[in-house]
């Protein structure tokens, strides 16, 4: 048998931290600023890390198991590791965008979720074979939003993740990149300083320029009228800005009209409360997203780590319950799966990735996670993640946020 070096099995980074420390190097200020993103004080961002941190594991020394499987089915579909892609609307990080991280997804046996903001179209998506679930946002009027199903639908998507999350948080005590309405010629010199010690990202998009004619887009081509053009970036924030907000009825719509259309799940993200979980199940949804849009939206929203426990004790039974927010190693897939999650959904990490390695850096920071979680499984002594319990994290006094728990919202009135 020849002997490989394991610290070879990730050939392009061993950690996410390392594969961010590389995008930071790699992306142009304003492109890598987009992706730490984060709203306000950064306070929901740095918690949803951090609360990761404060639990422990109490591995044993003897008696762990040889074989130790990680798969696990979630809104109808087997996965082999409980992790899912995210949805994020993020444009200009690789030439070829979302379509590599589902290549990396399909070549993983995963879940990619695809933004109705993402710079490629649900077509490209889909066509890569991965197993693609579409998310849209609560934005134009009802047809508007019957023709976009119809056509993830008729691209292929076996779910529908609706966001409903987004307060229109605007400003953060850090500054916001710029992100240009188009990327013409004038955007170009007014951002040349900043990408033009970026060379390889403008090789990669120079070549994508020489192949097609083409310069990044900042387009949102999901969100193109039939025969039409894709809105701009800004376009697109402008609908949905002005997009009256949804009500429980509406949700209720969403879902049975994606049921009629489809006939697959309907998943809603960003949940934080348990009332608002309860209500999810009463609108019959497949499952939820415990989220705080990474930190994004509403600063001071916990860690979403320290929802799931009581969000999933009230509803884990009936629907499937994941979370996403501050996952960055194996161990923090086995906390949330310990809590009652049954599986999270990365952004940040192979948005690194991809910007670090394309499609093979998406796998690396899978692969990344997936070693994390059968480290942790074997330290525990258990032979699957179906197994995983609150016993086995050391948990600190008080670390749960159970927000909107019916009883406590009627004895605080
Ligand atoms: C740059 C960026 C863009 C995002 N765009 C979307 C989006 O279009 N739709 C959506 O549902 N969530 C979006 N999200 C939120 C992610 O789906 C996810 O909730 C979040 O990134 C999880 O936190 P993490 O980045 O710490 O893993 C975005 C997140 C980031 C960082």
């Amino acid at each position: 048998m020849k002997l490989e070096n394991p610290w070879k099995q990730n050939p392009w980074f061993e950690s996410v931290a390392v594969a961010q420390e590389r995008a930071r190097k790699h992306l142009p200020q304003p492109v890598y600023g987009a992706l730490v993103a984060g709203s306000e004080r950064g306070q929901s961002s740095a918690d949803n890390q951090a609360a990761f941190a404060e639990l422990g594991l109490a591995p044993h020394v003897v008696g762990q198991l040889p074989e130790r499987s990680q798969a696990t089915t979630v809104f109808g579909h087997t996965i082999g590791s409980p992790v899912i892609i995210s949805p994020t609307g993020v444009q200009a990080v690789h030439p070829d965008g979302e379509v590599a991280v589902a290549r990396a997804a399909a070549a993983r046996g995963t879940i990619m979720s695809l933004s109705n903001f993402a710079s490629k179209s649900v077509e490209e998506v889909t066509a890569t074979g991965a197993t693609t679930f579409f998310q849209m946002y609560w934005t134009g009027d009802r047809d508007t939003m019957i023709q976009r199903m119809t056509r993830a639908h008729a691209a292929g998507a076996q779910g529908l993740i609706a966001t409903l999350d987004w307060s229109f948080s605007m400003g953060r005590d850090w500054g916001s990149p710029e992100i240009p309405e188009r990327v013409d010629l004038k955007a170009m010199i007014r951002l040349a300083p900043k990408v033009a010690t970026k060379g390889r990202w403008l090789w990669q998009f120079g070549q994508q320029f020489r192949e097609t004619g083409k310069l990044p887009d900042l387009t949102a081509p999901n969100l193109a009228p039939p025969g039409g053009e894709a809105p701009t970036f800004f376009g697109a924030y402008y609908e949905w800005m002005t997009t009256p907000p949804p009500s429980w009825e509406d949700v209720g719509w969403m879902r049975e009209t994606w049921a009629q259309i489809s006939g697959t799940p309907f998943v809603l993200k960003g949940v934080c409360r348990v009332d608002d979980a309860l209500r999810a199940v009463d609108a019959g949804v497949a499952g939820i997203s415990i989220s705080n849009h990474g930190g994004n939206n509403l600063d001071g929203t916990p860690a979403a780590i320290r929802m799931v426990r009581p969000i999933a004790e009230a509803v884990g039974e009936q629907i499937d319950v994941v979370m996403d927010g501050g996952v960055r190693r194996g161990s923090d897939v086995v906390k949330a799966l310990a809590l009652g999650a049954k599986a999270v959904l990365i952004g940040r990490a192979y948005l690194w990735g991809l910007a670090a390695n394309g499609q093979a850096g998406v796998e690396n920071v899978l692969d990344v996670l997936s070693g994390g979680v059968d480290s942790a499984l074997r330290g525990l002594a258990l032979s699957s993640t179906a197994e995983l319990r609150p016993e086995h994290l050391l948990i600190p006094d008080g670390f749960d946020r159970a927000l909107g728990v019916p009883e406590q919202a009627a004895a605080g009135r």
